[in-house]
């Protein structure tokens, strides 16, 4: 089929280039030129493990291609996937200005389809939005085109940054929202090589689940994030009573690990995001807001943890393993490492920082208020105390010993609970973690 993914960012590009692995011809959009110009000499511009092989191929195959304008995803294609930002404005509420500069835009088009090219369209919400949003693209659409031959469908996405190829071309779930049973046959035919669930419901429904599924996840971790702070005051171990909890099926394992709570482009704005709307439409969603209100103060939490061991930390040189929002990733948006990187500043310690990937994007905002080690083994050299902030696997399975002979004192803060206490404790750290005695 052909298909236009209108916005190649991260969920964007993934799922143009998923697509066309299925063997989909698929055009992707984005009115930043220099990011165009890069893609179309292959190149990715964020680091997604896979994702540069899965483009360079599907490149080559000539299934997947680059544009700047709308006009080429309208003419090209029957499915027109809307997948731009939708950033918090400041009052909390989801911003859609790009949505709605888009379908403008695909309205122009509309209306001055080339006669080789006439023909229905089906326009696909990715992007995640307040629930009403379809609604709202439909009247746009239909005001500046009202001739035009065409519907709204919602199409949430549930990939993960860090395994964003698995989790969209292994889906526990395909969510589509739909108007009519054409609408519904070309969003069948479009995943009928996936082997996952396919929910057909209607576009309001389908919003409401993706953000009622994030804000699920959100309340799973700050659910866990809660519990470890009563482990914290009887010394009683987290992990355990996540994974005695998780053993129940219908709790499960999964978003139960304790740490310096949620970040990301996703979880924290469609939580506040979701949280407005209910507001907005007459209910107070107050369950959200002390989602919220725990994941905000875990980075005090964890600090006050430090603050409580070092004393003071003017001119306390410390070690910053991990600035990524999570592993496998160079996304630092929300990221809790860079926030308590910037704690750490505010409070007058000079930082050594590392990351296997978010070095680069991490300088947009240190700048020269750290210093940036090549290694996590630099970063530990002749510092008071390490953080740990992000769980990389290369901090796992670093050699503690070495990090040990390199720094001052054996003195952790591990944000993430990645190690073993009883392990650190033989091998003669100091380790403090969240939730484990
Ligand atoms: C999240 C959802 O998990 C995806 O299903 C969804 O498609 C996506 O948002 C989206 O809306 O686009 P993502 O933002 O990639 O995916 O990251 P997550 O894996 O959800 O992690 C979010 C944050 O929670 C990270 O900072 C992570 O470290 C933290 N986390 C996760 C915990 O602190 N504990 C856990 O047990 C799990």
């Amino acid at each position: 089929m052909k298909i236009a993914i209108i916005g190649t960012g991260r969920v964007g590009l993934v799922t143009g280039a998923c697509f066309a692995e299925k063997g989909h011809q698929v055009i992707c959009i984005d009115n930043n030129l220099q990011k165009i110009d890069q893609l179309k000499k292959g190149k990715v511009p964020f680091y997604e493990p896979g994702l540069q092989e899965l483009v360079s191929r599907n490149c080559r195959k000539k299934r997947l291609i680059f544009s700047s304008h709308i006009k080429d995803a309208v003419n090209f294609s029957e499915i027109i996937f809307i997948t731009v930002g939708t950033p918090l404005t400041e009052n909390g509420a989801a911003d859609l200005s790009d949505i709605e500069s888009v379908c403008y835009e695909i309205a122009q088009c509309l209306k001055i389809l080339p006669k080789d090219k006439l023909g229905y369209r089906l326009i696909v919400e990715k992007s995640t939005v307040p629930v009403e949003t379809g609604e709202k693209i439909k009247n746009l659409i239909k005001k500046y085109a009202p001739q035009a031959n065409f519907e709204v469908a919602s199409n949430p996405e549930f990939l993960q940054e860090g395994c964003a190829i698995k989790t969209t071309l292994y889906p526990d779930r395909i969510i589509v929202g739909v108007e009519s049973k054409q609408a519904e046959s070309i969003m069948r035919q479009l995943y009928a090589s996936f082997q996952a669930p396919l929910v057909i419901t209607d576009i309001k429904s389908a919003e409401l689940i993706k953000h009622a599924s994030n804000s699920f996840l959100a309340m799973k971790i700050s659910f866990i994030n809660a519990i470890a702070r009563i482990c914290d005051l009887v010394k009683a171990d987290v992990t355990e009573v996540a994974r005695g909890m998780g053993l129940d099926h219908r709790i499960g394992q999964e978003f139960l690990k304790a740490g310096i709570g949620y970040g990301g482009s996703c979880l924290p704005k469609d939580i506040a995001a979701f949280s407005y709307i209910s507001r907005q439409l007459g209910y107070q969603f107050e369950l959200l807001n002390k989602v919220q209100e725990i994941n905000n103060t875990q980075i005090d939490y964890f600090i006050d943890k430090i603050k409580k061991e070092l004393r003071h930390l003017k001119d306390k040189v410390l070690a910053l393993w991990g600035l990524s929002f999570k592993p496998n990733t160079d996304d630092i948006r929300e990221s809790p490492a860079i926030k308590i990187a910037l704690r750490l500043i505010k409070e007058g310690a000079k930082l050594k920082v590392y990351d296997p990937k978010a070095m680069k994007e991490a300088r947009t905002i240190l700048g020269k208020s750290v210093r940036y080690a090549k290694s996590a083994y630099e970063a530990v050299r002749k510092v008071e105390a390490l953080v740990i902030a992000t769980d990389w696997e290369e901090f796992r399975q670093i050699n503690l010993l070495r990090v040990k002979k390199l720094m001052l004192h054996p003195l952790i803060f591990d944000g993430r609970n990645i190690f073993d206490p009883k392990t650190m404790k033989e091998l003669g750290y100091t380790y403090h973690c969240i939730g484990r005695p």
